[in-house]
């Protein structure tokens, strides 16, 4: 999955499907159910570290989880977030930071939140050869200038402001976009305005494809679950309910049993003739196909 083959995609009007990723083993299976994009989003600081905002993920953390996921993707294309004041500082800083998302990270491409006041860094970034996926409307690392997780563009004025934003990301060189947080009618209008595909996200059923929070697709934030989330599996109950049969088996002596086990010590073996230990032996014979 390309850039350009994601740009025809709009134009065919093939829907896209984008899903976040922060390891391997995740990436590894939305690659395989054939999601198109895979985000390294700074969502992560949320999901995985437990903070109560993306404010406080660094550029070295979304690199780290960026490497994990391209390790485990052949097919998907890969977007590195660029978290919270990654690019504003200066354009020379946003960058090189950009460019660390492919050169160090394995992504294909960044993401940055930000509209007009973001237009001119986007356009250099995407001068130097790195494809920029933006994010207007709701941006969560705006979240106190916002006032909360609010909906944006609810007035014809506030509408106004989102549909600037958009036309000059897609002017700067923008490749995507996304629109998150905005009543269906505007997006709807901002797909129609703009060449480039749009990606939403609590923006109704209009844009060109749509992307959801993996923890929220697979039903792991059970605590959590505003209206433009779609739980597609239970995996915290499924999870919660696998570790106490695990704990119950454990205690009773059920698990582990001969089965699980590596039999006796032959009297006779010494060091095998692989040169591999027992547990290699067994890794290997037992591990992940492919
Ligand atoms: O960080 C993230 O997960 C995102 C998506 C919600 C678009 O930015």
């Amino acid at each position: 999955m390309t850039v350009p083959r994601l740009g025809k995609m709009k134009r065919d009007g093939e829907r896209i499907t984008m899903v976040t990723a922060y390891d391997a083993t995740f990436a590894r299976l939305f690659d395989e159910a054939g999601i198109d994009v895979l985000l390294v989003g700074d969502s992560l600081g949320m999901v995985v570290q437990g903070q109560t905002s993306t404010l406080p993920v660094t550029v070295d953390e979304v690199i780290y989880h960026c490497r994990a996921v391209a390790r485990g993707t052949r097919r998907a294309h890969v977007v590195g977030d660029m978290p919270f004041l990654s690019w504003q500082v200066s354009e020379e800083e946003a960058l090189r930071n950009a460019g660390r998302f492919l050169s160090e990270g394995g992504a294909q491409a960044v993401k940055l939140e930000g509209g007009v006041d973001a237009a001119p860094t986007i356009e250099r970034i995407v001068h130097a050869g790195i494809p920029v996926m933006a994010h207007v409307g709701l941006t969560p690392q705006s979240v106190h200038a916002m006032g909360g997780f609010r909906v944006q563009g609810k007035t014809e004025a506030a509408a106004e402001r989102v549909l600037r934003d958009a036309r000059a990301v897609a002017d700067a060189g923008a490749y995507a976009l996304v629109l998150e947080g905005i009543p269906s009618d505007l997006a709807q209008r901002i797909t129609e305005a703009v060449a480039i595909p749009t990606i939403g996200i609590g923006a109704g059923p209009h844009c060109d494809g749509q992307v959801l929070v993996c923890y929220d697709l697979l039903g792991l934030t059970p605590d959590l679950k505003p209206r433009f989330v779609k739980h597609y599996a239970e995996f915290f109950e499924e999870g919660v309910a696998a570790a106490r049969r695990y704990r119950d088996e454990v205690r009773a002596g059920a698990f582990p049993s001969e089965e699980h086990g590596f039999g006796e010590v032959k009297k006779s073996e010494t060091t095998p003739k692989s040169g591999l230990s027992l547990v290699q032996r067994a890794r290997t014979a037992y591990g992940p196909k492919g």
